[in-house]
Formats: C-alpha cells, sequence, structure tokens
C-alpha cells in the first residue's frame, strides 16, 4: 500500500520548553458544528474552525451535499495566528441533494460515521468512502443501527465504501456495544430526522459534543446517566459559534510539558468539556504539575486554559474504565512514558480500529527509538528507566502518532527522524513549528 504521507521531519532533542500555544480548533466540535448547521435553517457562522484535513473533508461532503459553505480566513492580531471562519447556509432536516459522486471522506472516520447517520433519512443513494487507512476502518457499528431504522446501507467486510440508499426512517432505542461518540451521534442524527423518540445507551460515557451542539442549534436533548434521547422533528436554528481549541491537540504539549525538567507550557482557549479533560486529571496522577482554569461558557461548552509544569513522573495503569475518555491521548502518554515514566494500558483494544493499528504501531515506532515497550493484545507498556536512542520511525500515516513519536523524541540523545510527518495535517497543521518555537 503506497504512503499516504511522504515528508519527513527531524526532531532534535530538547531541553525545556516554555511558551504559551493557542492549538487549533477542536476537531470534534468542528465536525458536529458543520452538520448541524447544514441541516439548520439560516446561516451559521463558525470561527476558529478546526484547520485540518480531517474538517475540511466534512466540508467538501457538505457541498457535495448542496449545502452551500464560504471559508474567509483573518490573522488575529493578539495571536498572529490565522483563523478561519466558515460560513454556511443551511438547508434543514433532510434537505441535502444527492451527490453527483462518491464522498470522499479522506482519512475522517467522523465525517464518514456522522454522515452516514444523516444521509439514512435523505431518499437518494450516496456512496461514502476514503483514504486507505479509512478503508479498512469498522463501519459496520453505524451500518447495524441504521438498518433497523429502516436505511439500506451496505459496506463490504463491513469497511468503506459504504453505500447508503436513506429514505423515511423508524425512530430506535439502541445499545451499542463499543462506546463510540462516532456512533452514539449517527443515531442521533437520523432520529433527529424521524417522526418520534430515539435513544441511543452507551456501554460508557463517551463526549458529549454532539448532545451539546443539538441544544446549542436549539434542539431539546434528554440525558439520563448514559442513555440520550432526541425528539424527531425537531427543527435546527443557524446560529454563530466560536470552536475552542481542541484538547486532544493541547495534549501534546502538555505531554511536553512534563516530560522536559525545566519546562512550562501554558495552552489559552481550550475546550475543557468534562468528557475530554480526562488527559489532564492522569498527568496529575503520572506526576505533572497541572492547573486547569475554566474562564467562560460558550455555546454550552467551557473554554478556558490549561498549565502544566514539569515535576517528575512515576508508573501509571490505566484500566478499561479509564479508555474511553482518553482513548485519543493514549498514544502521547505513552510517549510521556518514555520520559522516565512508566504506562501500562489494557482494555484498549479499541486503538487497532483508529487511524493506524495504534497499539502495533505505537510499540514498534517507540521500540524503533530505543524504548522498553511491550504490545498487549489489548494496550501496551512502556518501561521508560532508559533513555531514548533517537533514530528514525514511521508515523504509519497517523496524525497522532506523527505528535506522539515527536513528543518521545524530545528526550532522546540522538535526533528523532519522523517519516510521514505530514500526518500531522490531518488535525494540527503547523505542530511542528509551534513544538520548535517553544524552545528556549
Ligand atoms: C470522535 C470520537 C472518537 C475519537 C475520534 C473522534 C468524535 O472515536 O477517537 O477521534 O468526534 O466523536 P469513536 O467514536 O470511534 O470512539
Amino acid at each position: 500500500m503506497p504512503a499516504e504521507f511522504t515528508m519527513t521531519v527531524t526532531v532534535a532533542p530538547a531541553t525545556a520548553l516554555q511558551g504559551v500555544v493557542r492549538v487549533p480548533g477542536d476537531k470534534s466540535m468542528s465536525h458536529r458544528y458543520a452538520m448541524l448547521a447544514a441541516l439548520a435553517e439560516g446561516v451559521t457562522r463558525i470561527s476558529h474552525y478546526a484547520p485540518g484535513n480531517d474538517c475540511q473533508s466534512t466540508l467538501r461532503c457538505l457541498e457535495q451535499l448542496g449545502t452551500v459553505v464560504s471559508r474567509h480566513s483573518a490573522l488575529d492580531r493578539g495571536t498572529g495566528a490565522t483563523v478561519s471562519t466558515i460560513q454556511i447556509v443551511g438547508r434543514g432536516l433532510r434537505g441535502l441533494q444527492s451527490p453527483q459522486a462518491d464522498l470522499d471522506c479522506g482519512n475522517s472516520g467522523s465525517t464518514l460515521r456522522m454522515l452516514a447517520g444523516i444521509l439514512a433519512a435523505h431518499p437518494f443513494t450516496s456512496v461514502l468512502t476514503g483514504d486507505h487507512s479509512l478503508r479498512r476502518r469498522p463501519m459496520t457499528r453505524v451500518v447495524t443501527p441504521l438498518r433497523q431504522m429502516g436505511a439500506g446501507l451496505t459496506a463490504a467486510d463491513g469497511k468503506p465504501p459504504v453505500t447508503v440508499t436513506g429514505g423515511p426512517l423508524r425512530p430506535v432505542a439502541y445499545r451499542p456495544d463499543t462506546p463510540s461518540a462516532q456512533v452514539k451521534t449517527a443515531v442521533l442524527l437520523a432520529g433527529l430526522q424521524t417522526n418520534g423518540v430515539t435513544t441511543v445507551e452507551e456501554p460508557a460515557a463517551t463526549r458529549d459534543h454532539t448532545e451539546r451542539a443539538l441544544r446549542a442549534f436549539g434542539a431539546r436533548v434528554l440525558v439520563d446517566g448514559l442513555s440520550v434521547s432526541i425528539n424527531g422533528g425537531q427543527r435546527l436554528t443557524g446560529r454563530t459559534l466560536a470552536v475552542p481549541g481542541d484538547p486532544s491537540s493541547a495534549a501534546f504539549f502538555a505531554c511536553a510539558a512534563a516530560a522536559l525538567p525545566g519546562s512550562f507550557i501554558e495552552m489559552r482557549e481550550v475546550g475543557l468539556n468534562p468528557s475530554r479533560t480526562a488527559i489532564f486529571d492522569v498527568l496529575r496522577r503520572f506526576g505533572a504539575d497541572v492547573d486547569v482554569q475554566v474562564d467562560r461558557i460558550d455555546a454550552e461548552e467551557p473554554v478556558g486554559r490549561v498549565r502544566v509544569r514539569h515535576r517528575g513522573l512515576t508508573a501509571l495503569e490505566l484500566t478499561p474504565a479509564d479508555v474511553p475518555g482518553l482513548i485519543d491521548e493514549l498514544p502521547v502518554l505513552a510517549a510521556l512514558a518514555t520520559h522516565g515514566g512508566e504506562l501500562r494500558v489494557t482494555g484498549a483494544a479499541e486503538l487497532r480500529a483508529k487511524e493506524s493499528d495504534r497499539i502495533s504501531a505505537l510499540v514498534n515506532g517507540l521500540r524503533a527509538l530505543g524504548a522498553d515497550a511491550d504490545e498487549l493484545p489489548d494496550g501496551f507498556h512502556v518501561r521508560g528507566s532508559r533513555r531514548l536512542l533517537g533514530g528514525a520511525v514511521d508515523a504509519a500515516d497517523d496524525h497522532r502518532l506523527a505528535m506522539a513519536f515527536a513528543v518521545a523524541g524530545l528526550g532522546a540523545l540522538e535526533p528523532t527522524v519522523i517519516r510521514g510527518a505530514d500526518a500531522v495535517n490531518v488535525s494540527y497543521p503547523g505542530f511542528f513549528d509551534v513544538l520548535a518555537s517553544l524552545r528556549p
């Protein structure tokens, strides 16, 4: 299989990192805001829309479905960063148009799974596909509930391309086997387009951006413990929104600060939704000095700052109950463990179904840099008692692995050469420049 990403970046060892960072807009929220905006009535303006390829894939798919999207970039004088604002003219519930070609979701599982929920209610056939990484990811988890609701979905071997033939849907009470915010969202968005009450009861809590975003667009959503219900037919209203910084991107700097003696990094305007902040609690358990402060609530979402200071690392064990809240941060926690800590994770077999097999590619990559790391069937064990050597490592076409290997490499004896480092463009274009700017 040809590599999707081909650029190489070299990360030199670092002593300490210091500075203030504003990470890009949250990827999960950007997808949801764009999709709800397309289903809403009226115009929605979204500032700090996530700049990575994944959220651009969502916009392109929505355009292919007849949605008018305009993009505007301006320089923020305060931070010197480019702020991307998106304007979407809503088409109303079930108002999307039949696409002329397959919908290319690129590398983005969120785009494919959540759009499947929306398209399930539309009276036409569409094909959702993506790059070679996305085409190996499991889709039965959305195909099954959407079929139960009455849509026609097919996916050979349960993998993309997924063909969706939509139409009138029945409401459903659905209990997914695996905790997944994408599946919950797909079912709720399909449920919004029925004439009754749809309920999803999760096996464990997952990020709740969809529930909050639906409310921000004017819908009523009932949450009772692990069960979420929505009444079909509620109309959404377009609005103005600002996306806070992505805590999963902030996690790389938080871990870098926790890794290197003398480091102190402050991240501002970070999304602090409690379903995403487990990383900061776990960093504290791992030994770091972490201060989290909520500054305001914006469109139902807490936003604030995170300060992380190095204070040494201990041994940490993460159990299956910890995993759903940390699923995207496990690779960088493994990288952090190489800086003199120890980390054992179990109950995370789901990592094998991400942009890469994030257990084997992570452990192989850390080992290539000299780490003492083992793969477990459902997790990994990293012992950071010896310093990494550095060397060459393959990002395995996975944005989070490219950034995790950079954090690991900061503590190595020799430079770390990351192949396929441009995978960071999936969620964080400019990551390596920001990392370099924190060096003294
Ligand atoms: C996401 C949910 C998680 C996460 C992914 C984004 C979302 O995936 O890993 O990066 O935005 O809902 P799953 O739903 O597959 O757990």
